[in-house]
């Protein structure tokens, strides 16, 4: 199924859009199209040549502008230095998308406390780097109509086994979300964010599900859909919530996953194993409790 754009030409027309972790996986694919919808972007990653080919290739796929500035998130002036390279270029930014992370599956009594840091920090401590230096300046400068969009994960809710410094960080920033949309709302700044599914991407999926693990362990099938998200389904969304046309959406975390989660929390999921002619016996056995 070829997955296309969703938004109207011109829909992110003259907006200037941050992404963090914007020169590879998702924060590129969602870069991609709001510079095919109007947007200009500025992105950031601690890797300059990645970001520098990122930014040629994809200026030279769409023709709009890509400005880049390599920052570790987890600094905060670095941080800092990133926000006022972006205004000297720009003169101004309308949307922080807080994407970058990092993330690595093992059992958590394996890990070090510099393994846990090095995920939280990225993630919790990134993205609250980011909003902080981002948010005060529109404050301070007394600008309207921005827009912060936090890329989170399902299991910041539910919690998952094997991803545990991600999972609390990751409810860190859903909690930010929430608490923020309400806080700054009067400061003309809305909070949402996105919980994606499964989304192949080489930096996730070398860290989670390296190896033949995707194969073998058939994750497919833990989605109701029976298969991953498109990159560009998410781009969708994402363009959305940062376009004008949701300008009444705040506080709120979206899922996009196929139904995944769900599928692992419904009582009775497990009888998606149930065969056709089982289900024949199952109706007559329970007619009337018979
Ligand atoms: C155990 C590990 C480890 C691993 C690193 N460490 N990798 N421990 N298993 N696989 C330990 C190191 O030994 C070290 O411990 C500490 O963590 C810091 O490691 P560094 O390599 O020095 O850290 P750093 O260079 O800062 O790299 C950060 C990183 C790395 C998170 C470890 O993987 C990274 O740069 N990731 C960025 C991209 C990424 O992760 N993308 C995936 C996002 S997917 P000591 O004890 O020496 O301090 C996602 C959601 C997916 O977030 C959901 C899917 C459904
Ligand atoms: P990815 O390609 O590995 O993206 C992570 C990006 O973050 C990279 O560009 C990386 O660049 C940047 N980054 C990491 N640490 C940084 C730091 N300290 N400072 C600045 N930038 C940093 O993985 P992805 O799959 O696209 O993930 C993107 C987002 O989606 C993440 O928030 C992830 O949690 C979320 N997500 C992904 C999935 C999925 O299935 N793929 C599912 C749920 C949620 P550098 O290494 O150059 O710094």
């Amino acid at each position: 199924m070829a997955h296309k754009g969703m938004l109207r030409d011109g829909a992110l027309n003259d907006k200037v859009i941050v992404v963090t972790g914007g020169g590879t996986g998702l924060g590129r694919a969602m870069g991609e199209y709001f510079l095919e919808l109007g947007a200009k972007l500025a992105i950031c990653g601690r890797r300059t040549e990645v970001l520098e080919k990122a930014a040629a290739e994809m200026m030279a796929a769409k023709g709009s502008e890509v400005f880049t500035h390599s920052c570790d998130v987890r600094n905060y002036e670095e941080v800092e230095a990133f926000r006022d390279a972006v205004l000297a270029h720009y003169g101004k930014v309308d949307v922080l998308l807080n994407n970058a992370a990092g993330n690595f599956i093992s059992p958590t009594e394996r890990l070090s406390p510099g393994a846990f840091d090095a995920v939280i920090d990225i993630v919790l401590k990134g993205t609250k780097n980011c909003t902080l230096a981002f948010g005060k300046n529109w404050i301070k400068a007394e600008e309207r109509d921005k827009v912060v969009l936090n890329i989170t994960t399902t299991y910041a809710s539910t919690g998952s086994a094997f991803v545990v410094p991600s999972a609390m960080a990751k409810a860190g920033v859903s909690a930010m979300t929430r608490s923020l949309a309400v806080e700054w709302a009067r400061y003309g700044i809305r909070f949402n964010a996105i919980a994606p599914g499964p989304f192949p991407t080489e930096g996730a999926w070398s860290r989670l599900l390296p190896g033949d693990i995707p194969d073998m362990l058939k994750i497919e099938n833990q989605v109701p859909l029976k298969r991953a998200g498109d990159k560009q389904e998410l781009a969708n969304l994402a363009a959305f919530l940062v376009s004008d046309y949701a300008a009444y959406m705040n506080g709120e975390i979206v899922t996009i996953d196929g139904g995944e989660w769900l599928l692992g929390a419904g009582e009775l999921n497990f009888l998606e194993a149930v065969p056709d002619e089982m289900w024949d016996w199952i109706g007559e056995a329970t007619r009337k409790g018979k």
